[in-house]
């Protein structure tokens, strides 16, 4: 049997080869994994191999796969009403929108409006209407580091130069700030004695025009918003320390400038809150949220933004459209999500799981020393920086290789065959960004740790001889 189904494989590839744009996606595994199921905290290979996945497809699928509760109230849409055009009304997109508006104003204290897309970017693309409608300006500030999708207006404000070398001149390019990322300072600071010398660098580009962000007569900036991601999720997790953002808010409010908060990877939940933001006291004006909605089911993402920003006086109908925003198999998913958020005790049940996530990554450190230069974590977004012997050089072979090692599926724990799925992010690709299922159980997360110290000494051991 096994045979038969590599054959297949084999005919996959050659036709993905022959007839798929390479240009959607990048197969960091060559050639690509095959995966035939999936349940719970596991993908399945052909075979039936279990694979631990501690990525749970970038955070898309916090909630399990094959979530039973979430799968059948995409079921019972899927019978009720599948399919529905966006100018007509359905009650699940209203009560998607009351929810995430009424969190918003209890939270924040701000009154809100929810409007909804279907992909993270293009709701990346709608903020920005808002924010130009609102300011008039179309430049923005945003974070290196950051990541805030690769349709054209996202890629404007995504760091990462590689994503528009190909593409022209960018006119509304971001202006990049240093993300307080304190392992890898860029002014070589420490956190303990720094004052947060970052952020007296941006502030200080505001004491003069000739800096060129400020006018300060008309008291007028040239940039239009900030965009933030309260933890950095491609850029490799980065957790800030939390004073920076009060700061930053506070040159933001003195100069005009609005705070967008992008919660695509981080919202609901993924670091012990409902919106990462609530883990750096501050409050935004507009926030974006995709992924974890829907559990990875049929896709939705959207924004919150403050009334004066989105009211249909402000900000009329049809400013922005995609035949799929709001669609109703989205919207039913995304209802019994919230219903599950509000039901059960997400903050704790996060945060309970990730203090203990973490106490073994820290064990696993001692293990490795200098080879995981770095650990940390935030609720369930946790990060793991494989570095040379130094503690620091970042050694991004080596996690090529472990990641490799992990897809093959040969590890042994319990007397049982497993793979384990990791991501790689971070500014140099080298730190595994691990968001695992929220209901992954402490065995499975010893299990995590116990295969992750059996890649580290293979793939350690295979480099030193
Ligand atoms: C923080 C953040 N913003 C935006 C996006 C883009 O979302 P999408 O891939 O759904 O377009 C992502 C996707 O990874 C993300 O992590």
């Amino acid at each position: 049997m096994p045979s038969e189904l590599t054959s297949r494989t084999s005919e996959l590839l050659e036709l993905e080869r022959t007839y798929c744009s390479f240009g959607d996606t990048v197969h960091y595994l060559e050639p690509p994994k095959v995966f035939v199921n999936c349940e719970g905290s596991y993908l399945y290979d052909e075979e039936g191999t279990p694979y631990l996945d501690l990525q749970m497809w970038y955070s898309a699928a916090s909630f399990g796969y094959k979530n039973r509760r979430l799968n059948e109230a995409l079921k019972r849409q899927l019978e009720r009403l599948p399919q529905l055009a966006c100018q007509y009304l359905h009650a699940e997109k209203v009560e998607v929108a009351a929810r995430i508006a009424q969190y918003c104003e209890k939270r924040f204290g701000r009154k809100g409006r929810v409007h909804f897309n279907v992909g993270g970017s293009q709701a990346i693309e709608d903020s920005l209407k808002i924010v130009r409608n609102a300011t008039g300006k179309n430049l923005m500030f945003a974070f290196m580091g950051g990541y805030h999708g690769r349709t054209l207006g996202a890629s404007a404000i995504t760091s990462s130069y590689r994503y528009r070398r190909r593409y022209g001149h960018f006119g509304d390019r971001a202006h990049f700030v240093f993300y307080p990322y304190c392992f890898r300072c860029l002014y070589e600071k420490k956190r303990e004695s720094c004052g947060l010398y970052c952020h007296s660098q941006f502030e200080k580009v505001f004491d003069s025009e000739y800096y060129s962000f400020w006018d300060a007569k008309a008291q007028a900036c040239e940039y239009g918003a900030f965009y933030i991601e309260a933890v950095q999720g491609t850029g490799g997790y980065v957790i800030p320390p939390p004073e920076y953002f009060v700061r930053l808010r506070r040159t933001c409010d003195r100069h005009g400038i609005l705070i967008v908060d992008d919660e695509i990877q981080m919202g609901f939940y993924r670091t012990g809150k409902f919106w990462a933001v609530e883990n750096l006291g501050i409050k935004p004006d507009i926030i974006v949220f995709g992924k974890a909605l829907t559990n990875g089911l049929n896709p939705l993402s959207g924004l919150w933004a403050r009334e004066d920003l989105i009211t249909p006086e402000v900000f009329p109908p049809g400013s922005t459209h995609s035949t799929f925003s709001s669609n109703t198999l989205g919207t039913a998913v995304a209802l019994e999500v919230l219903k599950m958020l509000e039901e059960d005790d997400y903050e704790s049940l996060v945060n309970e799981k990730g203090a203990y996530f973490l106490a073994g990554l820290r064990e696993l450190q001692s293990r490795h020393p200098g080879v995981i230069g770095h650990v940390d974590g935030l609720g369930l977004a946790l990060r793991l920086e494989v570095c040379k012997e130094d503690g620091v050089t970042p050694d991004r072979e080596l996690t090529d290789r472990i990641f490799a090692e992990g897809l093959k599926g040969n590890l042994w724990a319990g007397g049982r065959r497993y793979g384990l799925v990791l991501d790689v992010g971070g500014y140099y690709k080298n730190v595994f960004t691990l968001s695992p299922c929220f209901y992954i159980t402490h065995q499975e997360i010893d299990l995590a740790i116990e295969l992750l110290d059996q890649l580290f000494c293979r793939c350690r051991a295979r480099r030193d001889s």
